[in-house]
């Protein structure tokens, strides 16, 4: 029988997570019940929602309590199939977390077509976070051509495939970025027409100046002075997707807001957004995202860790930032 490792929840972080907050446990492969389906899992996704759910706060999903195996969703093989729907060898989206094996309910699998792209993809611009672009921008950014669209974590595994988006439809995209590597890669790898350095110093000049005609629309990732910052160059009527703000998930005090006013100015329409709110048109945004990666026109970058053992280093790369590029695990 094959041997399962499973990285637990140990205890909750207060600020920065650390490796002591989860514990590496071996158990034998669990064996599927009628209507299961056992998986082998070949990578793990490492996103920064995880950072909530090692929290008792009140969110949009329960947290994972102490001792239950970190949540995630992993794509893999199926092993063995107690569901009509799938077979030995079929490959797979699952949410089974983050352990090497998971004998999950069928219905909560999804079937992929790892013919037209690598089987990794299904995680990042084929999968949730690209998803999570598609009907962000389009749904509540809704971009006319030649508006500019801004967003930041541009070269991630949302904002990378949001730029791109804004471009394919006409648009002006500017990223926002750590660093000039990154924001060489988005502007020369990834095609937008400028990216920001948000760490060289003088973030609303710069911005200023890539944004010469304004911001019709902001996807937000991160929150805090980068939103402050944004809210100052928002036009009139424009429009503010909150899908992210990764750089409070870790503070123990919420970042104040202080250009709140230009909301009401600009008449600005600020709504967030959690990606199953479209659960019911994932194959619209799963088939246009498809057709791009077949036609070489979204380009897309991993930060891959090898090894289950090193999952909790992955998580804790990707909260400061040191990922560049949709980050995973290889697992096998
Ligand atoms: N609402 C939804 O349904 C939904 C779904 C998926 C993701 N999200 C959100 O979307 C955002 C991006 O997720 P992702 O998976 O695409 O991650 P990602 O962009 O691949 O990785 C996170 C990036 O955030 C940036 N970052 C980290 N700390 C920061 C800070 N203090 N200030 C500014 N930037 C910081 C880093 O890029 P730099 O080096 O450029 O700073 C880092 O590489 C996250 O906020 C996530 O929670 C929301």
């Amino acid at each position: 029988m094959a041997q399962n490792k499973a990285w637990t929840l140990a205890s909750f972080p207060t600020g920065w997570v650390t490796e002591e907050n989860f514990k590496l446990v071996d158990s034998p492969a669990p064996a599927p019940k009628e209507g299961e389906v056992l998986v082998k899992n070949l990578w793990l996704s490492l996103d920064p929602y995880m950072r909530g759910r090692m929290s008792q706060q009140k969110s949009y999903v329960k947290g994972v309590e102490i001792g239950e195996v970190m949540t995630g969703e992993t794509a893999g093989e199926v092993v063995e199939s107690k569901h009509p729907m799938f077979k030995p060898g079929d490959k797979v989206t699952t949410p089974s977390g983050w352990q090497l094996y998971g004998s999950v309910n069928g219905e909560l699998l999804t079937k992929v077509d790892a013919s037209r792209a690598p089987l990794s993809y299904f995680l990042g611009c084929l999968g949730m976070p690209g998803r999570t672009a598609y009907f962000g921008l389009k749904e509540i950014g809704a971009p006319k051509a030649g508006e500019t669209v801004l967003v930041s974590a541009a070269s991630g595994a949302v904002g990378s495939v949001v730029g791109q988006l804004a471009k394919a439809w006409g648009c002006r995209a500017v990223g926002i970025a750590g660093g000039r590597e990154k924001c060489d890669y988005v502007v020369k790898q990834l095609g937008f027409d400028a990216c920001v350095d948000y760490k060289a110093g003088n973030l609303y000049r710069d911005l200023k100046e890539a944004c010469s005609k304004g911001a019709d629309v902001y996807f937000e990732n991160v929150g805090g002075e980068i939103l402050d910052t944004a809210l100052r160059l928002m036009n009139l009527r424009s429009r503010i997707i909150v899908c992210g703000l990764i750089s409070e998930y870790n503070a123990t005090e919420p970042y104040g807001v202080k250009m709140f006013r230009s909301i009401l100015v600009n008449r600005i329409k600020v709504q967030g957004m959690i990606v199953f709110d479209w659960l019911d048109r994932y194959p619209e945004a799963n088939q246009a995202l498809l057709d791009l990666v077949a036609a070489g026109k979204l380009k897309y970058r991993e930060s891959v860790v090898e090894g289950i053992e090193n999952a909790p280093g992955g998580l804790i790369d990707l909260l400061k930032g040191r990922n560049f590029g949709k980050q995973l695990v290889k697992l096998a």
